[in-house]
């Protein structure tokens, strides 16, 4: 029997690999960057599944070009990459990878957090270039972590993750969502509900875990730098757009808040003279809140099993768009 054409479009664990070859006829692109887009347009002409990266444009004319798709499978939790509602129409499920990263990501904002507020990064290098002459008390003083306020943008699954660490270091959690957590969720993870105004105005640690939607584009711009405590620090593993970069550089210049920890960029990757990693109040990582050996592992193998199930017209374990079963 013929076996369904598939195009990986990136290098993944071998174990995933291996699953996808044994069942399919595996095109994988063995770059380091992603497929430039007339590539892309070629390779899925004749397939039948993808595996795709949050860097691969899977817009209506991805759609219109793949016209023997029946599934895509994306190595990532994100999927705003993908024109989901084509998708949908066109009944193709979109495969994605939750649940496996929800403690990797939180580590890591909060790696962010401790770096960007007890300045790891700019007291490193004053170390390198030898500025170390004495101890002083007064040198790389920052806000302490034990004791803050933390303000929770976006109570989801890593919103969860990352009120259960905050309760290690002693922190109040205030948070804000669309949709309120049930009383249970409150008291069992000593949540406190706020509006995004008043969760800013009051937070010592602000950390962002919403989609990135045309609702949450520049979520965070101007008029909220301003709403921050000077003491502040920004953390943001969620997706660069969330935050209107030339807002956030402005605003760490002058001093509206105290520091940004940044694993997500607006654009990514980010250039080398970007004036964001200009100043020393500001930690730039390249989207790697994700990268745990095991985390990274678990997204593959997820991410195969997505895709074989939609090649086997099998529900996928974890579908972004549940929506094309109940119009098929
Ligand atoms: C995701 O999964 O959406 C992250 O941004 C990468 O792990």
């Amino acid at each position: 029997m013929l076996k369904p054409k598939v195009f990986v479009t990136r290098r993944i664990f071998p174990e995933a690999l291996d699953m996808i070859a044994a069942k399919t006829d595996m095109e994988l692109w063995e770059d380091e960057l992603p497929p430039p887009k007339d590539i892309l347009l070629e390779k899925v002409k004749d397939c039948q599944g993808i595996l795709s990266l949050l860097t691969d444009e899977l817009d209506t004319e991805f759609f219109k070009t793949a016209k023997h798709l029946r599934v895509v499978s994306q190595i990532a939790v994100g999927y705003d990459n993908i024109d989901i509602e084509e998708a949908t129409r066109r009944l193709i499920p979109i495969g994605h990878t939750p649940h496996v990263l929800n403690a990797a990501t939180a580590d890591m904002a909060f790696l962010l957090m401790m770096a960007s507020s007890r300045r790891l990064v700019e007291s490193q290098t004053f170390v390198k270039e030898g500025g170390w002459k004495t101890w002083h008390p007064m040198h790389f003083l920052g806000p302490n972590v034990s004791g803050a306020t933390l303000g929770i943008v976006g109570m989801g699954r890593i919103g969860l993750e990352m009120a259960t660490r905050a309760r290690g270091f002693d922190m109040e959690v205030l948070y804000t969502d669309p949709n309120r957590r049930s009383l249970e969720d409150e008291q069992k993870y000593n949540l406190k509900y706020q509006d995004l105004d008043e969760l800013l105005t009051k937070s010592d640690f602000i950390s962002l875990h919403v989609n990135l939607t045309p609702k949450t584009h520049h979520l965070i711009s101007k008029r909220e730098f301003q709403l921050m405590k000077p003491t502040a620090v920004l953390v943001n593993t969620a997706r660069g757009s969330i935050v209107d970069h030339a807002a956030l550089y402005n605003s760490l210049k002058k001093g509206d808040f105290f520091a940004a920890g940044i694993d997500v960029t607006d654009p990514e990757p980010l250039q080398k003279d970007d004036p964001l990693l200009s100043l020393d109040n500001c930690i730039v990582v390249p989207h790697i809140a994700s990268a745990s050996f095991s985390s990274r592992l678990d997204m593959s193998k997820l991410a195969a099993w997505n895709l074989l199930a939609g090649l086997n017209g099998e529900t996928l374990p974890n579908c972004a768009n549940p929506g094309v079963y109940e119009l098929n």
